[in-house]
């Protein structure tokens, strides 16, 4: 697959791991990120990653920041991004099975780069079931476009 990823400063020596853990996989990684630690502000790399995967240039995305949160929080903003915040690889399964996540988001000052290996792969080689699950991720999509549900 083709992955886009994209970090604030605080993500920049984790982006490394997982792209080259991820093309060791047999992944082609994109870099959208900072490169520097220098300090930036994270919603510019959530929306470069953001377009890349709802624009379709990229299959999947990665985010980082220190937490992960404020960088999936600015993700899910753009239309047509599940962005899944995780901190282990149960949800992480789950966001892919049951929410079809596109984007993961990964926080660097939480979780070690084994564990952050770990989500991302499961990330990648989970797929999503449907059924059910895609009639709840539809209603989602009548969100963004303004629908009311109930
Ligand atoms: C940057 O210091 C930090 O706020 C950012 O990486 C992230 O944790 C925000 O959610």
């Amino acid at each position: 697959m083709k992955i886009a990823i994209g970090n604030d400063h605080s993500g920049v020596a984790l982006k490394r791991e997982l792209t080259e853990y991820m093309e060791s996989l047999g992944h082609t990684v994109i870099n959208f990120g900072t490169d520097t630690t220098e300090s930036v502000d994270y919603a510019v790399y959530a929306e470069k990653v953001a377009r890349a995967v709802v624009g379709g240039q990229c299959d999947r995305g990665v985010l980082i920041c220190g937490t992960g949160l404020g960088i999936s929080i600015a993700a899910n903003k753009i239309r047509g991004v599940r962005c899944a915040h995780c901190t282990e690889s149960c949800t992480t399964e789950l966001s892919r099975r049951h929410n079809d996540a596109n984007i993961v988001a990964v926080g660097a000052r939480i979780i070690g780069p084994e564990l952050a290996k770990d989500i991302v792969k499961t990330f990648l080689e989970t797929g999503f079931e449907g059924g059910r699950h895609a009639r709840r991720v539809g209603l989602i999509a009548k969100l963004e476009n303004g629908e009311t549900l109930s």
